[in-house]
């Protein structure tokens, strides 16, 4: 079996080969960590989106959207204390010249405690048989308590030093441990210092004094800045909601594992306010309702955890990441935070404004509380494409490569295929596709065998094939082939659209998650 690495790889120039990302400039070697979607990336993102923007906007009658600039007046940034402190621990290797993070090395170098106990366990379990019980065999075996131990004291020790800011024993964790660097294999680290992740520009001529100014690393920002014009003009009651699609930048130093970590990514947040002393109230609603969300795409209850946060970011009282199980492990694709009133009272300080919301019910002004939820596009698309990537042999000894991509996020939901390129067929697909293209995205398809043409559709994950062949000219039935269960069936014309509809239409999981 091919080990979770491999697959990974698959996935990667899967996505290339198919339309779905690309390096960016790819033509010019490439730029670290920053990479463009494809024809069908593009189509799957864009669904996404929509399956999240839909949620919070039509489902919610008290959240709205907004689109807010990518540049922001940089007081923004010192209000929101990202200027001094979103920042990562750095470590230099002063052999090979590498740059890492120290908390990255130290979480590696925790992982892989976690891998040695998990190999132990596995030789037990092959040698115990069905009688293995791992949670005692973990109990009483002694090099496995020993690795435990080891373990427990590092993740402690690591804790503290992350939550005091404590660089000097970061380093020492480092040295203690006997981390070595990857490329020189030496322990002639650093210092540990602190980066900041925010990338800067200019605007204005620099004759007159330019500006400098930042893009912004979360959207969640442009959200806060205008909290006053869309409660005024929205005439919106506490609790409300305001949710944002775009763009953020993080000058990441660990950039790895492909769309997961990104230098140019997207963000969907929204923010909620409530009244204070409501935030844990909803904070619980909003982490159930987003792994509703998650999870009525049907890729696998058990491919989800919640991870609560040990250490809390500058302005939250409580956050939770929703984890999927990547090729790499279970990694965070959102975060659901409590950011207190942190955010608006520092714009209100900054800015000079009073930003605070008359409540007619309790008869006074206060500063809203936030629940944020948080989620990266490009993550979602990465566990979407990781859960649905497939090779399967097949019972003629052929094997397929498919994406078994939730319908209603599939780039291509049906194509379109005349079995020969004559005797009137073509025509006749035509016209099933211009009954079918308003309504869903259609491919047609003439050229090659059915079976090849069935395989790049399986390949970029479209859910139904549709074959027009002669008699189809005399009854008005075609041949729809459904992609996971690869069965065929003769329906009418006319039955297709409802067929296709019930599969494809977002409405079902909409349905699902207000259960
Ligand atoms: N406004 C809160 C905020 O930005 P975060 O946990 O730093 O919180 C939220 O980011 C989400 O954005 C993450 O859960 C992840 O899905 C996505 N994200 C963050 N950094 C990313 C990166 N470098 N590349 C891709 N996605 C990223």
């Amino acid at each position: 079996m091919a080990s979770q690495e491999d697959v990974f790889k698959k996935l990667v120039a899967h996505c290339k080969e198919y339309g779905f990302v690309f390096p960016s400039s790819e033509i010019y070697d490439g730029l670290g960590a920053v990479y463009d979607y494809g024809q069908n990336g593009v189509e799957l993102k864009n669904n996404i989106k929509k399956y999240w923007w839909d949620s919070m906007t039509l489902l919610h009658e008290n959240i709205v959207g907004i689109d807010a600039a990518i540049f922001m007046h940089p007081t923004t940034w010192k209000a929101s204390g990202h200027v001094d402190a979103f920042n990562d621990p750095l470590i230099d290797n002063r052999d090979s010249k590498k740059r890492y993070r120290a908390d990255v090395l130290i979480e590696d170098q925790l992982a892989k405690y976690d891998e040695k106990i998990d190999k132990e366990c596995e030789k037990a379990a092959k040698r115990f048989g069905e009688s293995f019980d791992k949670d005692m065999f973990c109990q009483t075996n002694a090099r496995v308590q020993e690795y435990i131990t080891k373990r427990n004291a590092l993740h402690e020790r690591f804790a503290k030093a992350i939550n005091d800011n404590d660089l000097e024993t970061l380093k020492q964790i480092i040295l203690d441990e006997g981390i070595v660097c990857p490329i020189s294999g030496t322990k002639n680290w650093t210092d540990v210092r602190q980066f900041n992740l925010m990338f800067s520009t200019e605007m204005g001529s620099t004759a007159d004094g330019a500006m400098k100014i930042y893009l912004r690393p979360e959207t969640a920002q442009g959200i806060f800045v205008n909290y006053l014009n869309v409660q005024k003009t929205g005439r919106m009651k506490i609790p409300f909601g305001i949710a944002q699609i775009g763009k953020a930048f993080r000058n990441e130093i660990v950039a790895r594992q492909f769309v997961f970590r990104m230098r140019e990514f997207e963000q969907m947040e929204m923010q909620f306010f409530v009244r204070p002393g409501e935030e844990m109230k909803w904070f619980a609603h909003w982490k159930e309702f987003r792994l509703k969300w998650h999870k009525a795409l049907g890729l696998g209850d058990h491919k989800y955890r919640y991870h609560d946060h040990d250490k809390l970011a500058h302005y939250a009282n409580a956050a939770t990441d929703i984890e999927f199980e990547m090729p790499f492990g279970f990694k965070e694709v959102e975060g659901i935070h409590s950011r207190t009133n942190f955010d608006l009272s520092q714009h209100a300080q900054y800015s000079g404004k009073k930003i605070e919301y008359f409540d007619p019910e309790m008869n006074q002004s206060y500063t809203p509380y936030v629940i944020e939820t948080s989620i990266g596009v490009d993550r979602m698309f990465l566990s979407i494409m990781s859960a649905a990537y497939c090779e399967e042999k097949l019972d003629n000894g052929e094997s397929r490569v498919v994406l078994k991509l939730p319908a209603v996020l599939a780039p291509v939901k049906v194509c379109v295929m005349p079995l020969v390129k004559k005797d009137g067929l073509p025509e006749k697909a035509r016209q099933i596709m211009d009954s079918l293209k308003f309504e869903f995205h259609c491919a047609y398809d003439e050229k090659d065998s059915i079976g090849k043409r069935y395989r790049r559709q399986d390949a970029i994950g479209t859910p139904f094939c549709i074959t027009i062949d002669h008699q189809t000219l005399e009854d008005d039935c075609v041949t729809i082939r459904y992609r996971d269960t690869m069965q065929q069936e003769r329906i009418k014309i006319s039955d297709l659209h409802d067929i296709v509809d019930k599969q494809v239409n977002m409405k079902n999981l909409f349905r699902k998650i207000m259960e």
